[in-house]
């Protein structure tokens, strides 16, 4: 059988590979396909984060980074960080314009990666506890591994990646003591998706699998474009994609830019927002984007859950009750800081999550419907009791809609910049498996 075939090849691929990378990991050509970063979950601050090295072969050191799909940059803590490649960038240096780079800093101690004086300072911002800081350039060697999209290859270096070395007080408020420093995927030519794509000469796209947890195998990110494989399933999920456009904010969301400067956050389209198949009503020019840049919907992977305009939030919460309430779901007292939350008793578990109402996106383009069932619209508080995961983002936020973590695990999210859309496969439950498969490691 074709598929069967398919596989075959594939597990023999991989075997060629690893013994290929036991022997001269780094002196071998660039990889033909992608490369892959995992994702890995802390339960605790509901934060993603991957993990790479850096740093000269003799002496490389493991960084976790936190992912951040709307970041413009890479920063990691270079306190202990020891390497004979580190190069800094000069202050007005062209690396340092490429890099967004705008003030020059100093450093009064010893002279280290991160302390040196006359040097690009780039500005880097923790969206945890929105702290902003300038902090010095630099490059080193990365580390990076190559996949097929089934199994880990090779390992490569990718020579004069450009980070910055994080301030002591940007680093506060990541997850765990292990989170050193944030990888950042925006539309940039220092993301890490562009900096690997472009050296490796890959597609300028990357896909995130974002797993729910991360205790029995970890997600993925691919750069380069696909094949996906999730198995069991053993067809290629990069070939089952529906697709909408993603769409330009005319106006930076970036802590620092330019008069003029457009947004490299993601948007989308969300047309309509539908709780069992009818539309929520509201008024939907919240759902375009505004001269001002205000308005509209964007996808990011630091909010935990779904956060909505008011005037978007309470219809939705009203119409998924009494939906509920159909389906004899029983309310119970909220859990803050959600709106509304139910006996989980009467919602029994299916292989969707909770049998609560469905709730679609309405997406541009000819019918494309983001769906959501219950294991991405409920959260368990405590024993017993789920909860509504959408969060009120008050009155006047600067975007409608700024979808979550919650919102977006266990299914394939490819964010393709060259075309300009994103392409999305059905939450991966639908064919018993999840973005947590711990195959790739
Ligand atoms: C930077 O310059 C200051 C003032 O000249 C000096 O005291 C300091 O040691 C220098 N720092 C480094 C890291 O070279
Ligand atoms: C997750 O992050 C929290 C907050 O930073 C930390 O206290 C906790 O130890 C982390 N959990 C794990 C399992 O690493
Ligand atoms: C919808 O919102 C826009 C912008 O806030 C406002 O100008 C318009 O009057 C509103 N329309 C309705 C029907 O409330
Ligand atoms: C998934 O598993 C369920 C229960 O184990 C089974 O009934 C169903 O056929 C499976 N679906 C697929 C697509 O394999």
């Amino acid at each position: 059988m074709a598929s069967s075939q398919t596989l075959t090849t594939l597990f023999i691929f991989s075997l060629l590979t690893i013994s290929y990378a036991a022997t001269d990991p780094f002196k071998l050509p660039k990889p033909s396909n992608i490369i892959h970063f995992p994702i890995r979950k802390n339960q605790t601050s509901l934060q993603y984060y991957t993990t790479f090295l850096a740093g000269n072969p003799q002496s490389r050191t493991e960084v976790n980074a936190l992912i951040d799909l709307g970041a413009q940059a890479v920063w990691f803590d270079c306190t202990s960080y020891v390497s004979s490649s580190y190069k800094r960038a000069a202050c007005g240096s062209n690396r340092c314009k490429k890099a967004l780079g705008s003030v020059c800093v100093g450093c009064n101690s010893t002279p280290r990666p991160g302390c040196s004086n006359n040097t690009c300072g780039v500005y880097a911002f923790n969206p945890l506890t929105e702290y902003l800081t300038a902090q010095e350039l630099g490059e080193d060697t990365v580390s990076v591994t190559s996949s097929n999209g089934y199994y880990l290859g090779l390992s490569y270096d990718v020579p004069k990646f450009q980070f910055s070395c994080a301030d002591t007080g940007i680093v506060e408020g990541l997850p765990g003591d292990y989170t050193k420093g944030l990888v950042g995927f925006a539309r940039t030519d220092v993301s890490l998706v562009s900096q690997v794509s472009s050296v490796f000469g890959l597609a300028k796209k990357f896909a995130l699998c974002i797993p729910a947890s991360t205790d029995k195998g970890l997600g993925d990110i691919f750069i380069g474009g696909g094949p996906y494989y999730m198995p069991p399933r053993e067809e290629d999920l990069s070939l089952d994609l529906s697709s909408t456009p993603l769409v330009i904010n005319p106006v930076s969301t970036a802590p620092i830019f330019s008069e003029g400067d457009a947004s490299d956050e993601y948007f989308i389209n969300v047309k309509s927002i539908e709780v069992d198949n009818k539309r929520v009503a509201f008024n939907s020019s919240l759902l375009s984007i505004d001269s001002n840049g205000v308005g509209g919907t964007k996808i990011s992977t630091v909010v935990p859950y779904t956060i909505l305009h008011s005037s978007i939030y309470k219809p939705l919460v009203k119409n998924f009750v009494k939906a509920a309430a159909v389906d004899g779901i029983k309310r119970v007292a909220s859990v803050a800081p959600f709106g509304a939350c139910f006996d989980a008793k009467t919602a029994p578990k299916t292989l969707n999550g909770p049998a609560v109402p469905d709730i679609d996106l309405v997406l541009e383009g000819i019918n494309i419907w983001f769906k959501l069932y219950g294991s991405n619209t409920m959260v368990e508080v405590k024993k017993n009791v789920i909860c509504l995961a959408f969060v009120d983002g008050g009155a006047e936020p600067r975007t409608s809609i700024v979808l979550g973590g919650h919102q977006l695990e266990n299914r394939v999210l490819e964010f393709d910049l060259a075309a300009s859309k994103l392409g999305f496969s059905q939450p991966l439950q639908l064919w018993n498996t999840s973005c947590s498969q711990s195959r790739l490691f």
